[in-house]
């Protein structure tokens, strides 16, 4: 069985598209054993509940140091016996003692082609409203795992989204979450869980 634990901020879209895969069959052996978010409002935690996953709510504020906070999440994946963790949607970057402690074992979904569009500065919609100031007539969406530089970790899936003359960010970002997003990291998930990317980590179960 495969232990995922879940970082999130916000909506939550590619924690539920990750959550139906797993509840559909298509992710087998796999289960979220810990949803955390960074913010105690976060649509996420009220997906994470009709899932009845377990759920954190650790807050930046309320440590005295990034690398309290750092340490505090590391301590509850591993109270939960994480063996991999998604980020999804999570708008913090991670110190390298979080990094080490999950060496080869994170992963990010970016709204973009890296390296297009991608680093310090690069999330969310400001993605999408870069990609159309540029005027690029494709983008899309990467899987990648995470390691000290941003967005900078071995990419393991991406999609090509066509832009459309008349995108809004808002339109955009829609378009890459339903037609790249929610499909890509289900994906490489499941190929985790079937053991094709066993040669970069080790399970705990
Ligand atoms: C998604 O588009 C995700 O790729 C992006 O934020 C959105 C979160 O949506 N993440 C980043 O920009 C990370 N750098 P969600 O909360 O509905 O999954």
């Amino acid at each position: 069985m495969l232990r995922v634990g879940v970082l999130v901020s916000g909506g939550g879209t590619n924690f539920q598209a990750i959550s139906d895969a797993i509840n559909n069959g298509k992710i087998p052996d796999t289960e979220i054993v810990l949803l955390i978010s960074s913010t105690k409002n976060a649509y996420a935690l009220e997906r994470g509940k009709v899932f009845n996953i377990p759920s954190k709510v650790i807050v930046r504020k309320d440590y005295p140091s990034a690398e309290a906070y750092n340490v505090a999440m590391v301590q509850a994946l591993n109270s939960s016996r994480v063996d991999v963790v998604l980020l999804a949607g999570f708008m913090k970057i991670l110190s390298s003692t979080f990094i080490q402690a999950f060496r080869n074992r994170i992963l990010n979904i970016h709204p973009s082609l890296i390296p297009a569009f991608s680093g310090k500065g690069y999330y969310g919609l400001k993605v999408h409203e870069a990609v159309l100031k540029k005027g690029v007539k494709v983008t899309g969406a990467t899987v990648h795992l995470v390691n000290e530089e941003v967005d900078g970790g071995k990419i393991l899936a991406q999609k090509a989204i066509t832009v459309k003359e008349n995108d809004t960010p808002e339109t955009l970002q829609q378009r890459v979450m339903e037609e790249a997003e929610w499909q890509i990291y289900p994906e490489v998930l499941r190929d985790w869980a079937l053991g094709n990317y066993n040669y970069l980590f080790e399970r705990t179960s």
